[in-house]
């Protein structure tokens, strides 16, 4: 009895996979849309091939791209473009004209506070010193840069790390806005470096004085 299954499970295998072939050799399909997926990607032009459907009808059905790519130069909603470049005169220019377009104002230190706490504190540490709990266990090598204010830093220059990243630091552009950038420098300069929040009132009184 087990002789004639085995038999006949060898019979049905050979059949199956030698049978039922088409013309071409190929076997035929079943249920093809299990196999041609008519999921349609993106940006992909889906226009005919002429070999198939000849140059006419390719040419009406060329350029039907599911989506379309956006006109080069278009910027997204919500985004200002960054101007300078991921090079040492990118980074020089931006220490010399970037500057903190937020409010100083105790609110935003907060946020940038929290912000700190979640993308930066595990190397620069909670004083910003570089005691950071990698550093400390052994897994990234000590941070050069001390936040105090002995450190001569223009905004700009850091506004710039945050977004390239520098040396060992990471790019953090895909992860903070730059919005939220700014709010990570003016907590730092703020808490850190010392720097009083009421510097850019400060700078608007002497000017006022002089005149
Ligand atoms: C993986 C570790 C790491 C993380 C996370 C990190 N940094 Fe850094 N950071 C460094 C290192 C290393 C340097 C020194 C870079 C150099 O000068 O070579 C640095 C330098 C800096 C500098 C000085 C830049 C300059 O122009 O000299 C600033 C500002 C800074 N980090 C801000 C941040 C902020 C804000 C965050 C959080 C969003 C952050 N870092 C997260 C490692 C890190």
């Amino acid at each position: 009895m087990k002789q004639i299954i085995k038999i006949a499970l060898g019979v049905f295998i050979l059949a199956s996979a030698t049978g039922c072939k088409d013309k071409d050799g190929l076997a035929p399909e079943y249920m093809p849309d299990m196999y041609r997926s008519p999921a349609i990607e993106t940006y992909v032009d889906y226009g005919m091939d002429p070999y198939y459907v000849g140059e006419a009808i390719a040419e009406q059905q060329r350029n039907r791209p599911s989506a379309r790519k956006p006109v080069e130069g278009t910027i997204p909603r919500g985004y200002m473009p960054y101007p300078y470049p991921n090079t040492f005169e990118g980074y020089q220019l931006a220490g010399e004209q970037l500057k903190n377009p937020l409010p100083k104002t105790e609110e935003n230190v907060k946020k940038g506070k929290e912000l700190f706490g979640m993308f930066c504190v595990h190397c620069h540490g909670k004083d910003g010193q570089g005691q950071g709990s990698l550093v400390e266990n052994g897994k990234f090598p000590p941070i050069p840069t001390k936040f105090n204010e002995n450190l001569d830093l223009p905004e700009g220059k850091m506004f710039h790390t945050i977004t390239y990243g520098k040396g060992l630091m990471g790019s953090h552009a895909s992860q903070l806005t730059q919005e939220e950038r700014w709010l990570l420098v003016m907590y730092i300069r703020n808490q850190f470096m010392k720097e009083p929040l009421n510097n850019n009132v400060n700078i608007e009184a002497d000017t006022n004085a002089v005149h």
